[in-house]
């Protein structure tokens, strides 16, 4: 039997070993993390993240080819093929800083596996890299060999959050990237053959090392480049009057533009697209090509630009000022779907009202209290290095509540936010709501998930990203 050991329990090795399990009865999977308590929750029946159809896949394979441990080295020893897929965080000191990938957790994890490994290994990159890393691997792995033969592929991993069951079972490509040597075309054979269980060939996309590094942070620049264009344009939409809906649909019907990923938002999040880019921009940089690093930093600048923007909004059509104010935050995940909080735009907007004295009552139904705290007394970048974690700031704690409710969240509120796409929102009975809320009150669709005009009938003011402006709105110009 094959034996696959995955390092790193998280939403990328968890998800995606279940699936290859699962997909794979003869062959073996362990996953192994540092993190005990990680490893008790895909132990137990609640598991450590929310992922839509992952219950099932895990029940159905736990226990049988499926098994999750923290002895480490126990199971790197027996593999015959071992996934890396650690965090790969943004530096937060040195050389590089708020740019450059902190490879700490996985060189880490390579010099673990020259330690304990007694046999020959094919050593994947799962993890999102610098184009390259696979070289500094292969060299750890090499000076510390013991006469063990080692070959390392990039295979970089496209699901996205939310919707990773589905990716997993249905990818529209999987890529192997791997040494253009004979021992290099064994291995991204060895690796294919894997995938080939349930991938039809077709769609198994085999390249050399860097093209595979490379791409993984290009598909990602791209996607986040297509949702800062349509933000930018949101800005302009609500200067001129056009609707940015209607405009999406209308670009979006060429199909040389095609119409996914084409919703204008209060801006991208997740923990993948912001550390991706700067590091895209960290590479082009140490390339001696600044043009391009300035080309792609600006699609960062106005993501940031539209978490301003929709805060200045905010405060301005408010009289300028929501000191003491109750404002009601509906979804504080980064998207729907998921409990995953990192770098989402919640996050800056709710520090943006706090910067203002805002009384916050937050209600996202996956995330929990202590979450949303850690959250918003973090220092950027420092989400993803565990080391770091800091106490919860008391003013915060004073200033911020979770319910889990959004009627509790927005009764006596004076405005609501609607910071994540969750279908409840769009259900709710917000004439309820306006009945409870202070007057007059105020709806900020951050993701443009209700009927404005419908809102308005009920007697609410309402700013929807890119739409129209109402009367109100136009009186009180945000300052940018
Ligand atoms: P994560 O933070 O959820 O999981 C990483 C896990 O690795 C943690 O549980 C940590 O305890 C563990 N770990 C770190 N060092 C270790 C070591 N030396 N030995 C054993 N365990 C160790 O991260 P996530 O989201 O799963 O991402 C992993 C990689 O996949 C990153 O490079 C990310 O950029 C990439 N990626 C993430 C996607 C996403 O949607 N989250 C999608 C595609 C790629």
């Amino acid at each position: 039997m094959v034996k696959i050991c995955c390092i790193g329990a998280g939403y990328v090795g968890g998800p995606t070993m279940a699936v290859i399990a699962y997909k794979c009865p003869n062959i073996q999977v362990t996953v192994v993390d540092i993190s005990v308590p990680r490893i008790s929750g895909w132990n137990s029946d609640q598991l450590p993240i929310y992922e839509p159809g992952l219950d099932d896949v895990v029940k159905h394979c736990r226990g049988k080819n499926l098994f999750f441990s923290t002895d480490v080295d126990k199971h790197v020893f027996e593999a015959d093929i071992v996934f890396v897929s650690v965090n790969t965080p943004t530096k937060t000191s040195g050389l590089g800083a708020g740019k450059a990938a902190d490879l700490t957790y996985w060189e880490s994890a390579a010099r673990m596996i020259a330690d304990v490994s007694k046999s020959d290994k094919i050593v994947v990159e799962k993890s999102t890299v610098p184009v390259k890393t696979a070289e500094a691997i292969e060299k750890i792995l090499t000076h510390n060999s013991k006469g063990i033969n080692y070959q390392i592929l990039s295979n970089p991993e496209f699901l996205a959050e939310g919707t990773a069951i589905q990716d997993l079972f249905n990818p529209d490509r999987v890529l192997i990237g791997g040494r253009e040597t004979p021992e290099g075309f064994k291995a991204v054979k060895a690796l294919k053959e894997v995938y080939a269980h349930w991938v039809p060939e077709d769609r198994i996309l085999t390249t050399n090392l860097w093209s595979a590094e490379l791409s993984k942070l290009a598909a990602n620049a791209f996607l986040a480049q297509r949702i800062s264009s349509v933000n930018a344009m949101s800005a302009l939409c609500e200067a001129t009057g056009a609707d940015v809906t209607q405009v999406a649909y209308a670009i979006g019907t060429d199909s040389r533009i095609g119409p996914k990923f084409l919703n204008a938002s209060v801006g991208f999040g997740g923990s993948c697209f912001q550390k991706d880019i700067l590091n895209l921009v960290y590479i082009c940089e140490c390339n001696g090509i600044p043009e391009v690093a300035e080309y792609w930093k600006q699609v960062i600048k106005i993501n940031d630009y539209q978490k301003n923007r929709f805060v200045n909004r905010l405060v301005s059509s408010m009289f300028n000022t929501v000191a003491n104010k109750k404002v009601a935050i509906l979804g504080f995940a980064f998207k729907k779907d998921t409990g995953d909080t990192r770098e989402t735009p919640a996050i800056d907007v709710c520090q943006g009202l706090l910067g203002d004295k805002a009384q916050l009552s937050i209600y996202d139904p996956q995330v929990t209290e202590e979450q949303v705290q850690r959250d918003l007394s973090m220092n950027k970048f420092d989400w993803d290095h565990p080391l770091h974690l800091q106490p919860v700031s008391p003013t915060t704690k004073k200033k911020v509540q979770c319910v889990w409710d959004a009627y509790e969240a927005t009764r006596e509120a004076h405005a609501v936010c609607i910071l994540t796409e969750w279908d409840e929102f769009k259900k709710l009975d917000y004439q309820r709501i306006y009945d409870n809320m202070q007057k007059p009150a105020f709806v900020f669709d951050g993701r443009n998930v209700v009927d404005a005009n419908k809102m308005r009938e009920i007697g609410f003011i309402v700013y929807s990203i890119g739409k129209p402006l109402d009367a109100w709105l136009k009186d009180m110009p945000a300052v940018a």
